[in-house]
């Protein structure tokens, strides 16, 4: 790169990060919620819950059904761990941690372990590095380890949320955009800092790291031009900090370090690559191709998470798609055929409509079917994970969980009571 590259590239990277302080567009999911996303509104008792519960009991139960394993047991045979994310709110609702722990191996912190949540600006201030506070995702892995659960860590990279200031001068928010270098001795101290704490504290607990998220972008306004993995530049209109200041190899980069990191502490620990939309097609192929350059020389890639955010965008039309199970599939065969782990990590079967819920059920059914043939036909399918768990029939429109997850999305209702849903997925695994 000649000066006047480095110079304009500077001055650009001042300008877009200015823009962003200035003018901060929010991303659509950012409006309601804040920057912390409530995945799952499931609610505790109260007398009056307890008659709708006695309504709802007649509507989803079937007498016959008897449970006699957990759903994660019932995996096994398939090679796959089944999981629930959870949050630090949830740590301590007895409904929701006897959920966890009476059907699934593995959890996912909805953001406790991102790094927005974990640096501390004003301990970096002060002493000119990264300092994380783990004190909430600490709370989380404890109880994990408690319950013989694995974490999979989420998410080490991001440019959603980041905090801006972690990319300037003195980590303070005025301070100016610091350079490439800077960028990425702070990523790479922030890396080994993040999964040498884990590892240190909960030995084995955290058995994969989500190293990227969602790097690769849905469309061309989005994507750095010519970029052929279609890298994300912006994000409805935020820009991606971690290209605009590290350039587009900031995911090798990142990946680089993480390898390093967990070939000292622990080997066994899996480094994936996570995204939504991963089973369409314009975007699995760039993400093939991604994936290849990060593994061409050594591997360092391990897995595929496809996010798994299933049926139409908060609307019903979409929802149960039997289409979107037969690109689900070519997607899982085309990821292990790359010698990936393959993984959904957010799954939420999306509906809207009270009236749809036996049709729901039929479909999540459907899903873990879907799943098991292509474990069958000899795909390394390892974990799906569960993000919208419980319905949420009482949550507003406008709630950003609304659009994401649909109201009605849930192996269980609001009550922690297991949906038909939960029964048809327990029928595909028996
Ligand atoms: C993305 C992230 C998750 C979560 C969801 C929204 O999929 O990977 O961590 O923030 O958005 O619920």
């Amino acid at each position: 790169m000649n000066m006047k590259k480095i110079i304009l590239g500077c001055l650009m990277g001042a300008v877009l990060l200015c823009g962003c302080a200035k003018k901060k567009v929010q991303p659509e999911w950012m409006k309601s919620e804040g920057r912390f996303n409530v995945t799952s509104g499931a609610q505790t008792k109260t007398p009056q819950a307890k008659t709708e519960q006695a309504q709802a009991t007649e509507e989803t139960a079937e007498d016959d059904f008897v449970k006699e394993a957990k759903l994660c047991e019932l995996a096994q045979k398939y090679g796959f761990k089944v999981g629930a994310c959870i949050s630090y709110n949830q740590v301590n609702q007895k409904y929701y941690i006897d959920m966890l722990t009476g059907d699934f191996n593995t959890t996912t912190a909805t953001n406790e372990f991102k790094a927005y949540s974990l640096l501390n600006q004003a301990k970096s201030i002060a002493e000119g590095l990264p300092v994380m506070n783990y004190t909430q995702a600490d709370r989380i892995a404890k109880l994990a380890k408690e319950n013989g659960i694995g974490i999979r860590g989420h998410v080490l990279v991001w440019d959603a949320y980041m905090s801006e200031w972690f990319f300037r001068e003195g980590f303070k928010s005025d301070g100016l955009p610091v350079s490439k270098e800077v960028m990425q001795e702070r990523l790479e101290y922030y890396i080994d800092q993040v999964i040498t704490h884990f590892e240190t504290e909960f030995p084995g607990v955290v058995y994969c790291w989500d190293v990227v998220n969602e790097a690769v972008a849905d469309s061309a306004d989005e994507w750095v031009e010519g970029n052929e993995f279609h890298l994300r530049r912006t994000r409805g209109g935020s820009i991606n900090l971690f290209n605009a200041i590290m350039g587009a190899d900031y995911v090798k980069f990142a990946f680089q370090c993480a390898r390093k990191t967990v070939n000292r502490v622990n080997p066994d620990i899996k480094l994936f690559y996570n995204d939504y939309n991963t089973f369409y097609q314009d975007k699995r192929d760039a993400i093939v191709k991604l994936i290849k350059y990060l593994n061409n020389e050594e591997k360092l890639c391990d897995g595929l998470g496809m996010q798994g955010y299933i049926g139409g965008y908060g609307q019903q039309a979409g929802c149960m798609n039997s289409n979107d199970l037969a690109l689900i599939k070519t997607a899982i065969k085309m990821y292990s055929d790359l010698g990936l782990e393959v993984q959904l990590t957010e799954v939420a079967v999306r509906n809207y409509e009270k009236e749809q819920i036996e049709k729901h059920a039929r479909f999540y059914g459907e899903l873990f079917c879907t799943v098991i043939s292509a474990c069958q036909e000899g795909a390394n399918f390892t974990g799906f994970t569960i993000w919208g768990i419980t319905d949420n029939p009482n949550m507003p429109k406008n709630d950003y969980s609304y659009k994401m997850n649909g109201p009605y999305c849930g192996l269980f209702d609001q009550y922690y009571k297991p949906k038909n849903a939960y029964k048809e997925v327990y029928k595909a695994l028996e």
